[in-house]
């Protein structure tokens, strides 16, 4: 066999062997068995010295292009081999998955969510208002007397600097007011901090939504009918309502809602303070004051107000009985309300 032909022989064999090399080391042997010191190759470059001057220009050249060649070969297949996946034979493929935990909305976000979607399809816009807010939004705006209990740090958490934590979400009404005129529509939910006990149905922070409507002659009819046509749309069964005539500086008439207990049926139990209705929102005509503050003249308009919890009817629509678990986080607990 001449030069030439030994050249071709090894070179199909060692492409062959290369492409079928299934893992790094067999390719390393492969490269030291062909191009290492005492390679197959190596040889026959190393005896070229000893051909003629003609030989050594032919078979050199043939020579060197293979060395050349099974480089890269070797580079490519390396990179292959890298890359792929290497399939562990002692891999059980039937056995089933490790689940994933996948993150969802939290429940009061579920279910402020439902509320601004009734009030949007009833044709309200939603509006957003600062957490930390002046004593002139929260209180003085919206009729609050200097001497008004609710300004008592026994009730308000206060910042430094003289501004507060927002005890409800009326403030936006004064924010939305100064920046519109009638008709307003505006449906503003969020959240509230109040400095007092923590029971199974009061927490120190919790969510409201917040609604109003000023246009010419809206009245308390349009206002109960808004609230009840959200409560059955809501609570999606037979609830039974009680307004109950009440006091806000800001709303006059005022009434709060209460719903029946839906965990005891209105016998009695800790959600409910054993009364059989649960409070779940504050409402009432804007007070002429709040009008005055803002620049709405009161003779043209009138509107209305409410400001709905958000945990105490998620508590009744998911028979929770304290409010304390949707704060607490206990994932056991999270996870049941998607
Ligand atoms: N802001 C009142 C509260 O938090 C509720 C309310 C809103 C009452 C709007 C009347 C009108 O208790």
């Amino acid at each position: 066999m001449d030069i030439a032909e030994q050249l071709q022989k090894i070179g199909q064999t060692a492409r062959e062997e290369m492409s079928a090399a299934d893992s790094a080391d067999v390719l390393e042997k492969l490269r030291v068995h062909y191009l290492g010191k005492k390679g197959e190759l190596t040889s026959i470059l190393r005896g070229l010295k000893d051909l003629s001057r003609e030989e050594k220009r032919e078979v050199g050249g043939q020579a060197n292009k293979l060395k050349t060649e099974l480089d890269r070969i070797i580079e490519d297949r390396r990179e292959e081999l890298s890359s792929a996946i290497s399939i562990d034979s002692s891999f059980d493929f039937t056995l089933p998955g490790r689940p994933r935990h996948y993150g969802h909305r939290h429940l009061v976000t579920i279910v402020m969510d439902q509320i601004n979607g009734i009030f949007q399809r009833m044709g309200f816009e939603i509006a957003d208002g600062p957490d930390i807010e002046s004593d002139y939004y929260n209180f003085e705006a919206l009729n609050f007397p200097p001497d008004h209990p609710a300004r008592d740090e026994q009730d308000t958490f206060y910042v430094e600097g003289g501004s507060l934590l927002r005890t409800h979400t009326s403030g936006v009404q004064i924010r939305e007011f100064e920046k519109r005129k009638p008709p307003v529509k505006i449906i503003a939910p969020g959240k509230v901090f109040r400095n007092e006990a923590v029971n199974a149905r009061s927490y120190c922070v919790f969510h409201q939504v917040e609604g109003f409507y000023v246009d010419e002659n809206v009245t308390f009819g349009d206002l109960k009918g808004v609230l009840e046509a959200f409560c059955y749309e809501f609570f999606q069964e037979s609830v039974q309502l009680r307004f109950r005539p009440s006091f806000f500086p800001f709303t006059e008439p005022s009434a709060e809602v209460d719903v029946r207990c839906f965990l005891c049926n209105g016998k009695g139990c800790s959600l409910c303070k054993h009364e059989g209705w649960l409070e779940i929102l504050g409402c009432g005509m804007i007070d002429p004051e709040v009008f005055k503050a803002v620049g709405y003249d009161s003779d043209k308009v009138t509107g209305y107000a409410f400001g709905i919890g958000v945990e105490r009817p998620a508590l009744l629509k998911h028979r929770v009985n304290d409010i304390r678990l949707l704060f607490e986080n206990d994932i056991r607990f999270i996870k049941q309300f998607r």
